[in-house]
């Protein structure tokens, strides 16, 4: 896949520079982030966004705290205060913690949760187009933009489409804040991949004309019973597809499990700004003074899922034995 990474780290700059996902697909602009602070401030305006790219730019930013001589315990608490949905971000702030003090095993660790964004992405590209097939949907963004990789359920169509099992994607345009339109439509397009944009509330009615063979998303945070919170809207895509008979996947790495979660309910919600639902880049949509309500993700019951696709393959029902196995807790 003709792969635009969301970051590259300049060493000897001591600059994590980060692709602005905000200005895409219009503007390809890189900005320079010196400190854990501007991180954090990076990951909340979502210059950068998708659940791993999160935690790859969280790792760097512990690394940059060292740089700038930040205080650790407050550059840590920073990010980790940035966004709450997405397990990443914590999970990589943990692995970073034993680092702290000692720049050189931090910039490694950092390298090394990047590096298995890259593994596990592959192997889930892998598994994943061996169950898609025809003409599958997807919504929000999960391809190398979001990851910093090969990409999740993105991962898994450009696959499938490379091997010849699919054939035409169905891309959501993912309300409010677009990354189906600006962001998964940008990268299937350079990955020569057929798509087609849709509003999301076109899809039942696409299910309900056989135009739909499979739906696959991406995942934040799924708790051990298999439910998982994704871009809102993931949702009612699910119970359209539970509704019309059509397989529907969920793609992540085993690191997007959470195993102090039991079910979906302890499940964090980000709720952003009801600016983000009432105008889009200072166009306003909505009368003046409006109210809004903008939920930035929902939570999808297990019972929905036909299966869910990790790097060490595609588990099906019972998830909880599946996933407790996968995860290495039994
Ligand atoms: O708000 P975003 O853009 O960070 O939301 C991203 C998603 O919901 C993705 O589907 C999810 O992070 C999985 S990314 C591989």
């Amino acid at each position: 896949m003709d792969r635009v990474l969301p970051f590259r780290f300049a060493e000897e700059e001591g600059v994590f520079w980060l692709l602005d996902q905000r200005r895409l697909p219009q503007e390809e602009v890189y900005v320079p982030v010196r400190t854990a602070r501007e991180m954090a401030q990076a990951i909340r305006d979502m210059v950068v966004r998708g659940a791993p790219a999160i935690g790859v730019s969280a790792a760097f930013g512990m690394v940059l705290a060292h740089l700038a001589g930040e205080d650790l315990e407050e550059a840590d608490r920073r990010l980790r205060a940035s966004r709450p949905t997405a397990v990443n971000l914590f999970h990589a702030l943990d692995r970073m913690r034993p680092f702290w003090g000692d720049l050189a095993g931090s910039l490694l660790e950092a390298r090394r949760i990047w590096q298995e964004v890259e593994e596990t992405e592959a192997a889930i590209s892998r598994h994943g187009a061996q169950v898609l097939w025809g003409q599958v949907l997807t919504h929000c963004n999960t391809g190398p933009l979001a990851t910093g990789g090969y990409g999740t359920a993105l991962g898994a169509i450009v696959e499938a489409y490379r091997l010849g099992r699919v054939r035409h994607v169905w891309v959501d345009e993912t309300r409010p804040y677009l990354q189906g339109a600006r962001l998964t439509a940008y990268e299937l397009q350079k990955a020569g991949v057929p798509a087609t944009l849709i509003t999301d509330s076109m899809a039942g009615w696409l299910m309900a004309r056989g135009a739909v063979d499979a739906v696959v998303v991406g995942v934040d945070r799924m708790a051990l019973n298999g439910d998982f919170a994704n871009k809102v809207g993931t949702y009612a895509l699910a119970v359209l597809a539970h509704h019309h008979g059509i397989p529907f996947y969920a793609a992540l790495p085993l690191s997007s499990v959470d195993p102090r979660l039991a079910s979906g309910e302890g499940i964090p919600i980000e709720e952003r700004s009801p600016e983000e639902v009432v105008a889009f880049r200072g166009v306003r949509i909505a009368p003046e003074g409006f109210p809004a309500y903008h939920p930035a993700f929902d939570v999808t019951p297990h019972r929905y899922l036909t299966g869910i696709i990790t790097e060490k393959g595609v588990l099906y029902p019972p998830f909880a034995e599946g996933l407790r196995r996968a995860l290495g807790l039994d």
